[in-house]
Parts: C-alpha cells; structure tokens; sequence
C-alpha cells in the first residue's frame, strides 16, 4: 500500500535566493582527501594535469562545486602557508599533529588555485590564528590577491601566476574554541580584530571574512558581544557533524533516528539567527556559514575514512532542504569533505574511482542552485522517533524544497521519500502555476539503506531518470521508497 501526502507550492511566498555557495565543499590535508584524492603529481600513471587527477576534477566540475574550503579544518591552525609555494622539491616536511602524518607540502596555495580553476571553483581559504601571526596571515592575502608590484605579488607571478588568485572567501580561524587555539570567546574576539583589521587593504579583491563561530549555547553571544565592531565580520561559521547507529550496520530505529540528528543543523541556525538578531540587531548583515557538515560514523578511522551508503544522502537531502529553508540566512555551506574523507562525494583508491550516493545527491540539487527558494507546505504521514540527546520528534516522511526561476519560466521540487519500505502518492497544489511546458524527472533510489558504490560496483547507487509529461505530474506523483527525486519544470 503507497503512502498518500500532499505538497502545496506557494510560488508567491518568497523565502530569498539559495546561493550556489550552500552546496559548497571542503578539502583538508587529512589522510587521502588531498594526496591520492587531488594531488598524485606530474609523474604519477593516473590521469593527471600537472599532478592534479583528471578523473576528480571532472566530477566536481560536473556538479558544478561552487566552492571549496581548504586546507582545514584542524590542520589550517598549524599550516604555515609559505612551506607550501615555489619550487616544490625545496619545500619542507612537517608534522602534521591534527591527523597522525606527515605534511610533504607539494599541494600549496599554487596547486589548490590551480584545482580550484580546473573546477570552476570558488577558493575558501581558512587562515591560521592559532598558531600563526597576523604579519603572515596578512602576506598571504597580498600573496594571493594583489596586483603590482610589491615583493608578495612578484614572488606570486615568479611562481607561475601573473594573474591574481582574486580569493574573495577568507576564514579567520577555524574552530577557535577548539583544536584553532582553545581561545575563550573573549579571547577570539580580541584576536579576531586584530587580524582581521590587516587584511582588507591588502586585496583588490573584496573579501568576505568568515568567523569561527560555535553551536555551544554561548560561544556566538559571548563572542559577538565582545566583537563590537561587526563591520569586521561578513559570515559566522558553524559546524555540525552526526552520527547513529553504524556505517553500515543499523536498525530501523537507527535509519529513522539519522534524520532526527541532522535537525540538529535546523536548531544550530535558529540559535545562530537569534544571536545574530539579538546583538548585532541588524546593525550590519552577517551570514551563517555551515563550512563543515555531514555524517561521521563512529568507524571513521585514520585519515576518517568511512563507508557512505545511501542512507547517508537520504538524510543529506534533509540538510539541503534545511538550508534552502534558511536561504536568506545562511550565506555558505561545505560537505565534509569531499574526497575520501567523511561524507565524501568520491572515493579514490589508486587508480580507481568511485561516486558515492552523496555525490549524485549534490548532481540533483544543483536545479535548485541559484533560483528563490519558494515555500513548499508538506502534508502528510510521520513517524516518532527520538534524537541521542533524548529529544522525542515526529519525523516527516516526506522531505520537500520547491525553488522558482527569476523570470518564473523554471522550477525546481525536491521530494524525500523517507520511508524505508513503501512508496509514497504525492498530490501537488501549484498555488496558481500554469501548466509547465516540459518535465524531466531524475530519482536517487535503492534497494537498501545501506547500500553504497564500491570500487568493483561504482555505479550500484545511482541515478534514474523518470519519465512525465507535465499533464501526468500535474496530478501527482509516485515516489519510491528510500528516495530522492528532482522534478525540473519548464514553463
Ligand atoms: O573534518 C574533520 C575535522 O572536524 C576538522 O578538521 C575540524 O574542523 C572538525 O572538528
């Protein structure tokens, strides 16, 4: 027996625009993301341009990756950005502390532009405060950003780029409060002034300054309290990281009990919204930026590899329906982390190459990138369920986000099937949309939750397209269980 809902799309009640930079990446010198996952080097036999891989670059160019975050995480309050540019066999070997290895410095500032150009990319870059100084931090953006002809900008056009990286993102810090110097709230704030106030003068680019926020009940008020001056500040960081059950190995319970973690996002915003709101009382806006979310399942050993099945996008489509939800909030977003770290969207091993579920995820949702996230009214059946801090929820079983072209002649509707086993008769309401000239559907389907792409079976979740005409979907629609379709309209 199918499951009945109802999904009514209010193209009048605008919610803002869903940036690209929500469905961002990010990338850190952390077991094979960066070696092996984008840097093999010029000699190595897989396919490679300059020692970047051919085969990962496609694919992030594909989905059109509207930015990448690096190079950390952890490890970015203890890189020092000048060990990694000029002549690569002079560059030094260092300890890398956050993750157990050895940093070789052969993928510096130079290389990740130069992969970042590949992509078609935005850069992220995350400078180092806790164990770096405002006089290199401040070099770096000369480094990347200015044009003339200072010591920084010739050393930059001696090293291959004549151009400017014109970097425009730059995050002060990363988790401050954390292994980015342990700092007090207080204490980050005093940091944070200082330097930031070195940076700005340094670009041609203008530059959006990222924050290190906390989802700690007081860490952000403490913090922006003790800021003052918010002109300082474009975007506030937070990260959200969740887990239940194992990779592979879960019940019921813990299929469900996923999603109910991942509203954890939902609440970080709402807190991070009422901060903002409360103190910087509009004075200036300051956007919220996820810079790394995604599942990290117990079992994520050295380097934090781990198995991403399909469950795990499942429960990602409720995090990108959270963010278009928060649209005219949030300003960025980035996966942990890209390639063979965490919720990756590829997987390397040598020569071989996979995709995991998450990665045709992010493929879907690039109809919504750039469009005014519309409301979209879920009526339908739910499920009780609980999250590990105890919280009791009533999960939806459907998940939906509804997005509208500017000049109206397109529209995007993402609808989740969350339930494990049956499928589900959705009835649309279009609030007033005429009939669309064309329909294309594609869903993300399996036969099991923990179904993931090996490097034997790459292909074993995938995507499919669905076939309608837009007098058929204008009645409705049947959703597989344990499903994510995206329905493209024109009009
Ligand atoms: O993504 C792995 C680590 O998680 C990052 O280095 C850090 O910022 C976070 O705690």
């Amino acid at each position: 027996m199918a499951l009945k809902a109802t999904v009514a799309i209010r193209p009048d009640q605008k919610i803002g625009t869903i940036s690209p930079h929500l469905y961002g990446h990010f990338t850190e010198h952390l077991g094979h993301c960066i070696y092996d996952g984008i840097w093999v080097g010029e000699g190595s036999e897989i396919p490679n341009d300059g020692g970047i891989r051919t085969d990962t670059v496609a694919a992030l160019k594909a989905v059109k990756a509207p930015n990448v975050r690096w190079p950390g995480g952890c490890f970015a309050d203890d890189y020092h950005w000048e060990d990694g540019v000029g002549p690569r066999e002079e560059r030094p070997r260092r300890v890398n502390i956050w993750w157990d290895d050895e940093e070789s410095n052969q993928f510096g500032t130079d290389e990740f532009m130069r992969f970042c150009r590949m992509v078609d990319t935005a850069p992220y870059i995350c400078m180092n405060v806790g164990s770096g100084t405002v006089a290199e931090q401040k070099l770096w953006v000369e480094y990347c950003n200015w044009i003339g002809d200072t010591q920084l900008s010739k050393l930059r056009e001696a090293n291959g780029s004549a151009e400017p990286h014109a970097v425009s993102w730059w995050a002060v810090g990363n988790e401050n409060w954390g292994c980015g110097g342990r700092f007090t709230p207080e204490h980050y704030a005093m940091e944070y002034r200082r330097f930031a106030c070195y940076l700005r003068g340094r670009s041609k680019t203008p530059l959006n300054l990222v924050a290190a926020g906390h989802t700690t009940p007081d860490w952000n008020r403490r913090f922006l309290t003790s800021m003052g001056c918010w002109d300082m500040i474009d975007h506030l960081s937070i990260h959200r990281y969740y887990h239940r059950g194992h990779q592979t190995d879960f019940d019921e319970d813990d299929y469900y009990g996923l999603y109910a973690e991942a509203t954890a996002v939902d609440d970080d915003i709402r807190a991070t919204v009422g901060a903002l709101d409360d103190i910087v009382r509009g004075s200036k806006f300051i956007g919220i930026a996820l810079d790394e979310w995604g599942v990290w399942h117990r079992e994520a050993g050295w380097g934090l590899e781990q198995v991403n099945t399909h469950r795990d996008a499942l429960v990602a489509a409720s995090v990108l329906d959270i963010l278009n939800h928060w649209c005219a909030r949030v300003t960025m977003a980035n996966l942990a982390q890209t390639i063979n770290v965490l919720q990756c969207l590829i997987h390397t091993s040598g020569e071989s190459f996979w995709k995991t579920p998450t990665y045709h995820l992010f493929d879907l949702y690039q109809a919504h990138m750039g469009k005014t996230a519309v409301v979209a009214l879920v009526d339908g059946p739910s499920i009780d369920t609980t999250r590990g801090d105890g919280r009791e929820m009533e999960l939806a079983l459907l998940g939906a986000s509804a997005s509208i072209g500017d000049d109206a002649t397109a529209v995007a509707l993402a609808l989740t099937n969350r339930s494990l086993i049956e499928p589900m008769k959705v009835k649309l309401d279009w609030g007033g949309l005429p009939r669309a000239k064309s329909v294309t559907a594609r869903c993300l389907t399996s036969d099991h939750p923990a179904a993931h792409n090996t490097a034997e079976q790459p292909d074993y979740v995938g995507l499919q397209e669905i076939k309608l005409t837009p007098a058929k979907f204008e009645k409705g629609i049947e959703l597989p269980p344990m499903s994510v379709t995206m329905v493209e309209l024109t009009y």
